[in-house]
């Protein structure tokens, strides 16, 4: 029972064992039933509705202000608890068994007409944000808001029974490198110098075992100036940890352990089996085409480009030829999928870097031997006999299956086809929504390469071991080096990352020449850390996890804006602050700072689009919200 101030009871209280119970209630007018000689009134706080009667027994006037009361007013109720009379009881609310008879009625904040129906489903993005207040009062967000206090809560004790301390490191600080770009902040002790958000706590929290804090973790917002989507914000929250003496598989049990005690907190019939499964990143692209696979449905890609590299079909042959390859999956009882169907899955591939999607029914099998298989439409007539039976056991492929097939890089066709694959289990209904499907993916490749300047960049970041390096090979050929890192990955999304760190200033400066970072800006980026590694530095590992999206996805929500209180739009903007917005000459001329020609005149543009003196933020962005 929430009893406060002038309150008794909150409005979620009140059980048939009240009846009889003088109460006061404070809430929200969720809804009014007006039938003239009897008014209803549904009053609502975060912790429930209840519903208040004035009816005859209660005066005129009181019962005409009940009558006129507009929706979204604050109110405050004074009455008796009585049982509802039998038929009227409401099973679906749990306070459904009772009603107040109201004795007394103060009105303490009449509300404007919100500007849209509360009750509604479907209401604009745009609107949402921007009265994220109302929003806000829903239910809806209110249990997302409560899961993630209770998951939060139950990540720390889990930590602290384990002996973690909860640190916190700089807001304001220097950049660290997780493949964003920087929120940069000027400073007016420091014109012309500028601070930057963290993208991580990563440096510091590297810093902090060399300080000794052995087990840290913190809770923490992160800042990223990146392009957005549904599971990603500039400013995001993670369960950053640390550990000193310890490798791999101690952070995944104490990761797995931790993260499965606080969903058995929020949902104790959700916890996962440990230990989580674990699968190398090699064969997750092999079988998923995907570092982040959603296993919660069994089709798989297969690599046929040897079964194919003669054939007929220009496309396969012809690709493998110039050293590409082909992946295939059969989609059970695929062929029965139109052709408007098949070709809103080829559109999928294109999306995802693919020329094309190669089709092929699988009409009959027979014995599985050459000759007695039959595959009609798409690219069949040019595949012989042997080929179909080559490709049918390969993939595993039925009668009534469908084959589908990119011919490209392995990655590409990887890229396109596990794209293809995740639409195909949402078109086929493959995916239970219930199920949490955790796996770690091990031992990603140290470097990714541009393929046009060839240049490499760490896969993670660049304070990731390298798996076993044989001499020299970090400068003679680090694009074949595998690192001790390790990602969580949570029904096809990336839950977090983590890597057993380099702890060796020598090791630590050979990794960032390999990325080309020259001696100077080594020294003036990370001399810092280069430093500190030289005073006594406990080999050490780490991890970070997601939390939005954890939420998220316990939540069974789509975008991770909808378990954040005050999320930003697409454009990283605040539809309800109107932030960010321009600030005056003489506040930037304090920084050191000025606004270019160029600036002002995207500003001056932006004003002219936006009548009405909306604030340019909102100008730029106001539509513009990602799903
Ligand atoms: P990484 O960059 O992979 O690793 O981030 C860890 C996890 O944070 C989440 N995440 C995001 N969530 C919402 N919006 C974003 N823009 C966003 N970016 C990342 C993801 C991701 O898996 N310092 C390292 C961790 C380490 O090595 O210990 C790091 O930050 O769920
Ligand atoms: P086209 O020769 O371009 O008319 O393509 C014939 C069929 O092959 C179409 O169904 C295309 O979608 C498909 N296709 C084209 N390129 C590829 C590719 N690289 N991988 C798989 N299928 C392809």
């Amino acid at each position: 029972m929430v009893s406060q101030g002038k309150r008794t009871h909150s409005c979620g209280d009140l059980r048939a064992a009240d009846v009889g119970t003088r109460v006061r209630l404070s809430g929200w007018v969720d809804s009014r039933r007006d039938l003239g000689a009897l008014v209803f009134v549904d009053l609502r706080d975060r912790y429930g509705i209840t519903q208040v009667a004035f009816d005859e027994e209660v005066a005129d006037a009181l019962r005409a202000t009940a009558g006129s009361l507009k929706s979204e007013s604050v109110i405050h109720v004074t009455g008796t608890v009585r049982t509802r009379p039998d038929g009227m009881i409401n099973r679906e609310r749990a306070t459904g068994e009772v009603e107040v008879l109201a004795e007394d009625l103060e009105v303490l904040s009449v509300a404007a007409t919100p500007p849209f129906e509360m009750a509604a489903e479907g209401v604009s993005d745009e609107l949402r944000l921007q009265y994220r207040y109302l929003d806000l009062r829903r239910q809806r967000s209110q249990r997302a808001l409560g899961l993630r206090h209770k998951l939060f809560l139950a990540l720390r004790n889990e930590l602290d029974r384990r002996g973690f301390l909860e640190i916190e490191t700089p807001i304001l600080t220097k950049a660290t490198p997780e493949g964003a770009r920087d929120y940069l902040v000027p400073s007016r002790v420091h014109p012309g110098k500028l601070f930057a958000l963290p993208q991580s706590p990563q440096i510091f929290k590297q810093i902090l075992m060399v300080s000794g804090a052995d087990k840290y973790f913190q809770i923490v917002r992160c800042f990223r100036d990146e392009d957005l989507r549904a599971d990603r914000q500039p400013e995001f929250t993670q369960l950053d940890l640390e550990m000193s003496f310890v490798d791999e598989q101690i952070v995944w049990d104490v990761v797995s352990e931790v993260v499965a005690g606080a969903v058995e907190a929020v949902a104790p019939d959700r916890k996962p089996t440990l230990p989580l499964p674990i699968m190398t990143w090699t064969e997750a692209m092999e079988r998923f085409g995907t570092d982040k696979p959603d296993t919660r449905f069994a089709v798989e890609l297969k690599t046929v480009g040897q079964l194919v590299k003669d054939s007929e079909f220009g496309v396969f042959s012809g690709t493998v030829k110039n050293g590409g390859t082909v992946r295939m999956l059969a989609v059970p009882g695929g062929a029965s999928f139109s052709r408007k169907q098949i070709s809103g899955l080829e559109d999928v591939a294109k999306d995802h870097g693919a020329k094309g999607l190669a089709w092929n029914k699988v009409t009959a099998v027979g014995d599985g031997a050459e000759g007695s298989i039959v595959l009609e439409g798409g690219c069949s007539k040019f595949l012989s006999p042997a080929e179909a039976a080559a490709l049918v056991a390969a993939t595993g492929a039925g009668e009534g299956d469908l084959l589908l097939a990119v011919a490209d890089s392995f990655g590409r066709s990887a890229q396109a086809l596990s794209a293809v694959r995740l639409a195909v289990g949402k078109a086929l209904d493959l995916i239970d929504t219930r199920r949490l499907d955790f796996l770690w993916i091990i031992e990603f490749p140290m470097f990714d390469r541009d393929e046009e300047t060839g240049q490499l960049s760490p896969a993670h970041h660049p304070f990731c071991m390298p798996k076993e390096e044989y001499e020299g090979q970090l400068e003679q050929d680090p694009a074949g080096l595998l690192a001790r890192s390790y990602d969580l990955v949570l029904n096809g999304t990336e839950l977090g990352s983590g890597s057993v760190r380099i702890h060796d200033s020598a090791q630590q400066e050979r990794v960032f020449s390999a990325i080309g970072l020259p001696d100077d800006e080594i020294q003036a980026r990370f001399g810092f850390v280069l430093e500190a590694f030289r005073y006594g530095t406990p080999p050490h590992a780490g991890f970070a996890v997601g939390l939005d999206r954890l939420v998220m996805l316990l939540a069974g929500e789509e975008s991770i804006r909808e378990v954040i209180a005050f999320p930003k739009t697409a454009t990283a903007a605040c539809l309800m602050t109107g932030a960010p917005t321009t600030v005056p000459d003489d506040q930037l001329a304090e920084a050191g700072m000025e606004l270019s020609p160029a600036a002002r005149a995207r500003l001056a543009r932006a004003e002219g689009a936006a009548p009405g003196g909306a604030s340019d933020a909102g100008a730029d962005s106001a539509l513009e919200v990602s799903s």
